[in-house]
């Protein structure tokens, strides 16, 4: 049945709804934003990782794994700069077995003479088995799952980044990253978490908030200038699913304050490329009141988890790499095996993972 754009968008907004159109059963299908995922879904993946990583140290289990998808073939699409996501989606899918193209200079493909984005990724999925798309527009992702729902060849759409909104697969690693970190304290339920920076235009610190709302979590708070609060719905979804949002505009006096019942701290950079009319060179970095000094940690505990999506520029100084908690390359670790999981569920390969893990005894 053939639906407009528009009819898309909105029936996204509805959960029943969403769930239909950007799964196939069980399995991601388009992977989009942060709430279409439901907690036993994180849940699955997180465990879908795990079997990953330890098959992947084991001889039988790398020759298992790099079956799964032999023959696929991945389209990385990147109009935005990246270090960590497009390389960890390449390597997550090596590990798996497929092959994958990287586009990162969006000059080179016909994009540049105007052709539509529903027209470029028909094209791609001709040659392709599934697209990851990293772009400036927030809706970029979302447009081109509605045209290849709409062909006859639709293949799975995956957002690696999309505008100033979401940062679903950031937020994937960071909940498996909390889980690990907390596995032997009762798990996130119940936890504080602190998101430090630009929150109203930082879609990895967006997305962990909204995936939040998957557990047990009653209450976040943030700390931001008030020029870089979200504007749109964040903050109400949130108090709408049960958090109590408190927002702060010193990182210190807040430490001070609350430092030792916060069990993760969540720093981000300003997201200073968005910035308009600066002119000249900009100077990078936060002001001092969303840097998370050193001397700061005498307010928090040894088991505070310190977190970032990198990268960094100020806001999170090196001595913090021995605090016991901090955890910032374990992220970035996790992408790969959170990214192979996603790519292993898409193409409905997670429950055979599981089992082969459990067969060699590995989970
Ligand atoms: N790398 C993350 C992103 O692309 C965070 C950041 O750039 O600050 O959203
Ligand atoms: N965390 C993250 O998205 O990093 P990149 O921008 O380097 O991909």
């Amino acid at each position: 049945m053939s639906q407009s754009y528009e009819e898309f968008s909105a029936a996204l907004s509805d959960r029943t709804r969403r769930r239909e159109l950007l799964f196939r059963g069980d399995r991601p299908y388009y992977v989009l934003f942060s709430q279409q995922f439901s907690r036993a879904d994180l849940e699955a993946l997180s465990d879908t990782a795990t079997a990953i990583r330890r098959l992947d140290r084991h001889r039988d289990g790398v020759d298992f794994l790099r079956r799964i998808l032999h023959g696929h073939r991945v389209m990385n699409l990147f109009a935005q700069p990246s270090t960590r996501t497009a390389e960890s989606f390449i390597a997550a899918a090596d590990k798996l077995g497929a092959s994958t193209r990287l586009v990162s200079d969006m000059r080179t493909s016909s994009f540049a003479k105007g052709e539509s984005i529903d027209d470029s990724v028909r094209t791609l999925s001709s040659f392709f088995d599934t697209i990851v798309v990293r772009h400036h527009d927030d809706d970029f992702a979302s447009r081109a799952s509605w045209a290849l729902s709409q062909s006859g060849r639709p293949i799975p759409v995956i957002s690696a980044g999309s505008g100033k909104t979401q940062h679903v697969t950031q937020s994937l690693l960071d909940i498996y990253t909390l889980r690990y970190s907390f596995a032997n304290r009762g798990g996130i339920d119940g936890k504080r978490v602190l998101l430090v920076g630009d929150v109203g235009r930082n879609r990895a610190a967006r997305s962990l908030a909204y995936m939040l709302t998957k557990f047990d979590v009653s209450r976040v708070d943030i700390v931001c200038h008030k020029d870089y609060l979200p504007e749109d719905g964040l903050l109400e979804y949130l108090g709408r699913h049960g958090i109590d949002v408190r927002i702060h505009d010193k990182l210190g006096q807040t430490l001070e304050k609350l430092g030792k019942e916060v069990d993760a701290i969540y720093m981000t950079r300003l997201q200073q490329e968005w910035d308009s009319g600066s002119g000249g060179e900009k100077k990078l970095g936060a002001p001092d009141d969303f840097v998370l000094h050193h001397e700061y940690s005498r307010f928090v505990r040894d088991d505070c988890v310190i977190m970032h999506p990198l990268p960094r520029i100020n806001e999170l100084p090196e001595a913090w790499e021995s605090h016991p908690g901090f955890v910032v390359w374990r992220q970035v670790r996790n992408g790969m095996w959170m990214r192979s999981a996603l790519l292993a569920s898409i193409h409905g390969a997670a429950d055979e993972i599981r089992a082969r893990a459990a067969r060699l005894n590995l989970v």
